[in-house]
């Protein structure tokens, strides 16, 4: 049986993934799909509750006692900090090292496309973003602080491990799926001492693929080319900070963050999967959030635990609502967030009938 770690968290993140649930029910009746899952009540409540974040005990139990965690979202106005999410989400990812931060970004609407020549030119990028490295790791320090000499070092650290990894894990999917090209984004006009060393190490992992295409691109030109050309690109690798701010303009470039979904990984040990979204304080407790990206994770769950049909199956019935036009205000739709989980949790029993 895989076993599941539900953390909602904070925000929207709670509103949609009581929705993910609703599709972890229909699935668990899945021939050959033993799942079983628990509710963790981590984030912003529990932390001004008690002043805890995450405690060793908690982080011990879910390293070992679980297949996977499915997380919503965190972050709340009423903890500016921001320390608990620094503590369980970037906790979860340092911790058990899920270097690996998969994001897709397919178009799988033409009309989600804010683009005018997006449907014509349908974008499917996977965007492999290092998670454990770059400017995240929380070295560095404020002197005379609160003064007008301060002084803030945020270090943005690169090992060769960290890109050797990531880079090799791009191009071995590449492989797998067939496709033709990776691309390493970077900014080695301006940081040239991380940059040499990802060029490098990029160059050497890409001799191993001689079938597949290798590029280099700066990240501000890339920032701009996913617009005038979002069906040139296939994979991109990059480090933690630029996969961040390209997933988002991924998001936005196939239907906003209420659609997109992400993996952490590290391969075959531990995989944390949550919505690229955050947990969205301007709607939150309106109960129109868009539970499509939380969704689609459920669906990157079903690929990871080996039945990429579940997971094909997910992006068909999301599909199929944005066709009929069962959505949320995002994407043009009058609908709550509970119709469009109903809509969702209905279509794929129906279809796992029908297709079993
Ligand atoms: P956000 O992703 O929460 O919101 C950005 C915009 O997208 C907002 O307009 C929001 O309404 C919209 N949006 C987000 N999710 C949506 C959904 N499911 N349906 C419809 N619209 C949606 O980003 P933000 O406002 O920069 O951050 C809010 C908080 O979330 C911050 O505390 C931030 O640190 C945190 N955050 C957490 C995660 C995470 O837990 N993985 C990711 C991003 C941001
Ligand atoms: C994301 C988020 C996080 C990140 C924040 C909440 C620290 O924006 O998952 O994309 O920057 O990784
Ligand atoms: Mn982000």
């Amino acid at each position: 049986m895989a076993r599941i770690a539900i953390i909602p968290g904070d925000g929207v993140g709670v509103e949609v993934m009581k929705q993910a649930v609703r599709l972890l029910d229909v699935l668990s009746g899945e021939e050959g799909l033993a799942l079983g899952w628990d509710e963790w009540d981590l984030g912003a409540d529990r932390y001004l509750r008690t002043g805890t974040t995450l405690t060793e005990e908690e982080f011990t139990e879910l390293s070992e006692n679980y297949d996977a965690i499915l997380l919503g979202a965190l972050g709340d106005p009423r903890v500016p900090s921001n320390i608990h999410a620094r503590d369980i989400l970037l906790g979860l990812r340092f911790r058990l090292d899920l270097y690996v931060n998969y994001r897709p970004c397919r178009l799988l609407h033409p009309d989600l496309s804010p683009l005018r020549h997006g449907a014509e030119r349908p974008m499917d990028l996977h965007i492999f973003r290092e998670n454990t490295e770059g400017s995240y790791g929380g070295l560095g320090g404020n002197l005379r602080e609160g003064t007008p000499q301060e002084l803030a070092i945020q270090e943005d650290v690169t090992t060769a491990m960290g890109v050797e990894r990531i880079v090799r894990r791009a191009f071995e999917f590449a492989r797998e799926r067939e496709l033709g090209s990776v691309t390493l984004v970077d900014k080695a006009n301006a940081m040239p001492h991380s940059g040499r060393l990802w060029r490098r190490v990029f160059r050497e992992i890409a001799e191993e693929f001689p079938e597949l295409e290798s590029e280099m691109q700066y990240v501000d030109a890339m920032a701009m080319d996913l617009i005038r050309n979002p069906d040139r690109h296939e994979v991109l690798v990059t480090s933690n900070l630029f996969g961040d701010i390209l997933s988002d303009e991924g998001a936005a470039l196939t239907g906003g963050m209420g659609l997109a979904p992400s993996a952490n990984l590290n391969p075959g040990v531990h995989a944390l999967f949550e919505p690229v979204h955050g947990s969205a304080p301007d709607i939150a407790g309106r109960g129109i959030a868009n539970p499509m990206a939380a969704a689609r994770c459920v669906g990157l769950l079903m690929g990871y635990l080996g039945r990429g049909d579940l997971e094909r199956a997910i992006d068909e019935v999301v599909t199929a609502a944005i066709a009929e036009g069962v959505t949320t205000p995002d994407l043009g739709g009058t609908r709550s967030t509970g119709d469009v989980g109903a809509r969702l949790a209905d279509g794929l029993a129906e279809l796992l009938t029908t297709h079993p």
